[in-house]
């Protein structure tokens, strides 16, 4: 069953989205050379406590330790904050970050580079960034959930990446993770139409070996590629207008 979200809604889904790129932006000077996860975690939770806001990450499903997403290098997605996690020189991090506001969630995720990243790396990263325009382009009521899929896996597969299936975009407003699944891989079935007050993540994660990860055996969290070759991620939560979309994750700057 997809939700479609009257105006009460789509302004406090505005509020978390707002809110969310506010913590990011807050976030920014702090991700840098020596700093660990931690840290990044201890700055993001007080500065969404002090907001009046959640953090939806922390137990999640009754077991995700903190609040937010920290996944560095071949980590794909749902990495755990740590002190051992120290930014070093040419990583890549992903900080994943979800704030509940009045019952409302708002999720969105950026990549970071620190100091000189390969330019492989880097190459990765604007390329996944690109995947993800290229699918929040295709949202416009009249298409289909397999237009955002295929929009992006038509970009991303001749660039020989590796595009992960086990993890998509998704609905979310009440619940952090609500349908529709958006996978960003392409869907040879029609997916479910695009209507006005929908709102869900556009969110790939692009690898730059295989598509395949594995899920931690000792934290049942951390998901990493299985080739060891470095993930990207990017992510906002968008609302379907009437003639297209509005992004909910974005303050304006
Ligand atoms: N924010 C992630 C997403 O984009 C979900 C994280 S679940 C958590 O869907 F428990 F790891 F926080
Ligand atoms: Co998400
Ligand atoms: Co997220």
């Amino acid at each position: 069953m997809i939700q479609i979200k009257n105006k009460a809604e789509i302004e406090r889904m505005r509020a978390a989205g707002k809110l969310a790129a506010d913590l990011l932006d807050y976030l920014t000077p702090h991700v840098k050379i020596g700093a660990n996860t931690e840290e990044l975690n201890t700055l993001a939770h007080e500065f969404t406590i002090r907001k009046g806001a959640i953090p939806a990450p922390l137990n999640y499903k009754g077991s995700f330790p903190k609040s937010i997403c920290t996944s560095i290098n071949d980590v794909v997605c749902h990495g755990i904050p740590k002190k051992a996690d120290v930014l070093s020189d040419g990583d890549i991090i992903n900080i994943d970050v979800t704030p509940i506001l009045n019952g409302y969630h708002g999720d969105t995720s950026r990549m970071f580079m620190l100091g000189s990243v390969k330019a492989e790396h880097k190459k990765l990263i604007e390329d996944t960034y690109k995947a993800m325009w290229i699918g929040i382009e295709q949202v416009k009521p009249g298409n289909r959930v397999n237009d955002i899929s295929n929009a992006i896996d038509d970009f991303l597969t001749p660039l020989g990446y590796g595009i992960v299936k086990d993890l998509m975009g998704h609905g979310v407003g009440k619940k952090f993770h609500e349908d529709p699944q958006i996978p960003h891989f392409r869907q040879n079935r029609l997916l479910a139409k695009l209507e006005p007050g929908m709102t869900f993540t556009v969110e790939p994660m692009v690898n730059l070996g295989t598509y395949k990860v594995n899920f931690s055996k000792s934290d049942k969290w951390t998901v990493r590629t299985v080739d060891g070759k470095w993930s990207a991620q990017w992510e906002h939560t968008v609302l379907v207008t009437d003639s297209g979309y509005e992004i909910m994750t974005t303050n304006g700057k």
